[in-house]
């Protein structure tokens, strides 16, 4: 296991892909804030990398990492502020730079007097372009380093120690725009720390089968709200794999799901894939208690404690839940550069009372794995493949406030955006895609009748993991088809726009 220390890296973006890139490489890596002690990581780090930050080493208040884990003995590799830290602490310099440096750059690798390159760099020729994000540099390396790559303005872009595995890059290897990045990252953690490369979804099903089993006992039962998308369902069906019947999936209808989804995993569960199901009907409930609130995290706790609620009802001991990795990243909060930017709807608010006690199979995973997951476990194609659909539902998809007749417009328009693009053969194409409905209303004409009816805004973006996301580029016709369907077939609706806005600075949802 590799670990990761994260500095804050814009809003922990960057140690997600370094997480990323890990295990890209078949090595399971773990990301924590930078601040964790030692002494609570329980399990012996084959390597630590540290990761960037807004900050500047030098600040009052910036994150530094515990000492001890110079004195660790396993490879160390600092990138960007990670670098500087380690500068911070071995008695380096670090300076402002004249202007912030922000894009691509030329490293040129040093040679040792016999023309060998260090490990690090070994096979990428003399000189490899990389990605820069900083403000501060090195002036000064630490004592017994020496550098094994510099750049025009950077004569100290990466370092190494003399004699100990410590390493320090100034470049960022987890972006896509370091085209060795991954390589590097790659002779860092097989080359340098001798990572073995087992974490593959095979072993990953055998393992946590097993600890399921053990963690349930003989006896025990567990019951687990399923939502009808592939992170609840996978965790089912995995359950379903290790405990039989003993699992108990249920799915509450919370009044604000997508056009006659409980039904369509209804016959899914129950019948494609052997799992218990039970749906209750809880809309009434729920839209109870959304009436009238339109704060989205307001929104988001009122979801939730419903459905906890709805799910403690049962004779049983363990709570499944559907936690994937990034909810996980995302709720680290060390002060304030990753602090969460929205309270995820599966991780931390559960109800403090509730007696069940949490099973999270899925929580080391992110979602291509959990993809890959799916289909080792025979779950249909097109359902592995599904979008994401958060757990608050259509409840933060309406902007304002949530009624039974809200929530069946988006439902319609939802449906008919769906199905369009799945005709037009662009689904999979798409990472997300969603209809919202907005909380105003715009003038329009319907034969010599003059109109003053709400507004639908269409999102659809392509990502890869949800931290950053673009908007999808439709063909125009598509978008006509879609906007003639809705404004015609959706009572209510006389206006559709389409949403262009990337993450950051706009987020995938509108709450
Ligand atoms: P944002 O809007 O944060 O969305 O850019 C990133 C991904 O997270 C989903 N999302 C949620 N999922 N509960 C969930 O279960 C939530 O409260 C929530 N908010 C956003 C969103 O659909 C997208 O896939």
């Amino acid at each position: 296991t590799i670990l990761i220390l994260d500095f804050g890296s814009q809003t922990v973006q960057y140690s997600h892909l370094i997480t990323r890139r890990c295990r890209e490489h078949n090595v399971y890596a773990e990301l924590m804030p930078c601040t964790t002690k030692l002494q609570d990581v329980n399990f012996k780090p084959k390597g630590i990398i540290l990761s960037g930050s807004p900050y500047s080493v030098y600040d009052e208040g910036s994150p530094h990492v515990d000492p001890a884990v110079f004195d660790l003995g396993v490879p160390i590799l600092g990138i960007c502020y990670g670098l500087q830290e380690i500068a911070w602490n071995l008695a380096g310099e670090v300076s402002k730079c004249d202007h912030r440096e922000y894009g691509p750059a030329d490293i040129i690798i040093n040679k040792f007097g016999n023309g060998a390159v260090d490990a690090l760099f070994e096979g990428f020729g003399e000189e490899m372009r990389v990605w820069m994000s900083h403000g501060d540099q090195l002036s000064k390396p630490p004592p017994d380093f020496h550098v094994i790559g510099h750049t025009r303005t950077a004569p100290y872009a990466a370092l190494a120690h003399n004699s100990k595995p410590l390493y320090g890059i100034q470049f960022h290897p987890e972006v896509t725009h370091s085209p060795n990045g991954k390589a590097v990252i790659g002779r860092f953690i097989l080359n340098i720390c001798s990572c073995r490369q087992n974490w593959t979804m095979e072993e990953f099903i055998g393992k946590e089968i097993a600890r399921i089993r053990e963690i349930c006992g003989p006896k025990g039962r567990v019951i687990g709200a399923v939502s009808g998308g592939v992170d609840s369902t996978v965790a089912a069906k995995l359950m379903h794999e290790a405990i039989g019947d003993r699992f108990h999936a249920i799915m509450v209808d919370n009044g604000v799901l997508r056009l006659n989804e409980a039904q369509q995993v209804d016959v899914m569960l129950n019948k494609d894939l052997g799992v218990n199901l039970t749906v209750v009907d809880a809309s009434e409930l729920f839209l109870s208690r959304l009436a009238g609130i339109e704060d989205p995290e307001q929104k988001r706790r009122a979801a939730e404690e419903e459905e906890k609620g709805a799910e403690a009802k049962g004779r049983v001991e363990w709570l499944l839940q559907g936690t994937l990795y990034p909810d996980v990243i995302e709720s680290i909060s060390f002060k304030g550069p990753s602090a969460t930017i929205k309270t995820h709807h599966n991780v931390g608010g559960l109800l403090k009372d509730m007696k069940l006690k949490l099973i999270e199979p899925l929580r080391e995973l992110f979602k291509d794995e959990v993809r890959a997951l799916g289909r080792l476990l025979s779950i249909p194609a097109q359902l592995v493949g599904r979008h994401p659909f958060p757990g608050p539902g259509l409840a933060i998809r309406i902007l304002g406030p949530v009624t039974r007749d809200q929530v069946k417009i988006l439902q319609l328009a939802d449906n008919i955006y769906i199905e369009e693009i799945r005709k037009a053969g662009l689904y999979d194409q798409i990472a997300q895609a969603f209809a919202v409905l907005l909380p105003v209303k715009a003038v329009g004409v319907m034969g010599d009748q003059r109109t003053y009816e709400q507004v639908i805004a269409l999102r659809a973006v392509q990502s890869e993991d949800f931290m950053t996301a673009d908007w999808f580029s439709f063909p125009a016709d598509v978008l006509r088809r879609i906007s003639s369907r809705i404004t015609n077939e959706v009572a209510g609706i006389n206006r559709v726009t389409y949403d262009i806005s990337s993450k950051p600075p706009a987020t995938v949802e509108w709450l």
